[in-house]
């Protein structure tokens, strides 16, 4: 359910990138308490087109809350946020998102651009808290680091505790190490070389473009560093994740048409999925029924829900965990039923 709060500051963070900041009143301040590292889902009327978009909070410990946007190529969302001022305001949902550390005190983060909009927010956390970070994070040049000030000043305040690691791809540092992207190799050779114990940390969390994860999580399994450690958090646009195509099953299910029916805050409604669909998000909006989601990229869970009867599909799934999965749920920006009826439960737990 969105809100309506304030923007209360906008910090520009580079030259395409802003902090977004917002006053949340007294009566909402228990529906936006927040765990560093969930995110915030932003609503708006960008040219008469409703668009929503998920951004991580970035506010350090007792700091308004905040979120960071960078401008992509073609983003509606990200190029409006830029000109917001404070005093306008937003459609929020209240804070989501399950890349969090659920106590680890001592804690590897490893972020690209503006994926260090959630480390910022565990990093200020888990220092606070007395722990120990040490964060590994990847750019182009020294004019691109978002939240710099802010990192900054985290390295004064806990300089023991704080180990900050800059790679930067098309400015020159002294140290070869410290040059290029940040790959699963590098951050071995970075273990190796002492600077980072990969072995020692209670969690190790990655946030950025899909390759670099996959690539750091390959290097890590590799290292023999348990699963259950690594947790990501993958950065795409609503379109922008790779996806699966549908099934023969999925296609012939859509093509003879598709009676839907979904449970939502105790509420049974009826749509149809047909052959034009892509997902049963789509097909529930083109009927005039909004369904809950947010990323609609397989991310943030909001649309999740359980497959009470018949069958359906994923085209992509970034968050769902594999108990979840065995437990019959599903993402319904991502789904597509296999079958002729479909009941879905947003209600289930
Ligand atoms: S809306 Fe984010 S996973 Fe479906």
């Amino acid at each position: 359910m969105f809100h309506t709060l304030t923007i209360s500051a906008v910090r520009p963070e580079t030259d395409t990138a802003v902090a977004i900041s917002f006053a949340v009143p007294d009566d909402l301040k228990d529906s936006f308490a927040y765990q560093p590292g969930q995110y915030l889902t932003l609503r708006a009327d960008v040219a008469g087109e409703d668009i929503r978009r998920s951004y991580s909070i970035a506010s350090c410990a007792g700091e308004p809350l905040t979120v960071g946007v960078k401008r992509v190529e073609d983003g509606a969302f990200s190029t409006f946020a830029q000109n917001l001022k404070p005093g306008q305001t937003l459609e929020v949902m209240p804070p989501e998102g399950r890349f969090v550390t659920k106590g680890a005190k001592n804690i590897v983060l490893i972020a690209a651009g503006s994926g260090i909009t959630p480390m910022v927010s565990i990093a200020s956390d888990v220092l606070a808290q007395g722990g120990e970070v040490t964060l590994i994070y990847g750019n182009r040049a020294t004019d691109t680091i978002m939240f710099r000030d802010t990192l900054d000043a985290l390295k004064d305040r806990y300089m023991n505790r704080l180990t900050l690691i800059h790679i930067l791809s098309r400015e020159p540092q002294d140290v070869a190490i410290l040059n290029g992207r940040i790959t699963g190799e590098k951050v071995i050779s970075l273990a190796q070389a002492g600077a980072v114990d990969l072995a020692g940390a209670e969690g190790i969390f990655l946030c950025g473009p899909g390759e670099m994860i996959d690539d750091v999580h390959a290097a890590l399994t590799k290292a023999d560093i348990p699963e259950d450690r690594i947790h990501f958090e993958r950065f795409y646009q609503d379109g922008e994740a790779p996806r699966a195509p549908k099934s023969a099953a999925a296609e012939a299910a859509a093509a003879s048409g598709v009676a839907v029916e979904v449970m939502l805050d105790g509420t049974r409604r009826q749509f149809r999925f047909e052959a034009g669909d892509d997902t049963v998000i789509d097909a529930a909006a083109r009927q005039g029924l909004e369904l809950p989601y947010s990323c609609k990229g397989g991310m943030c869970c909001t649309c999740r829900c359980k497959v009470a009867e018949g069958s359906a599909e994923m085209a992509v799934n970034y968050s769902l965990e594999p108990w979840e999965l065995e437990a019959g749920f599903t993402l319904a920006c991502q789904a597509r039923p296999t079958s002729e009826k479909l009941v879905l439960d947003f209600d289930a737990a």
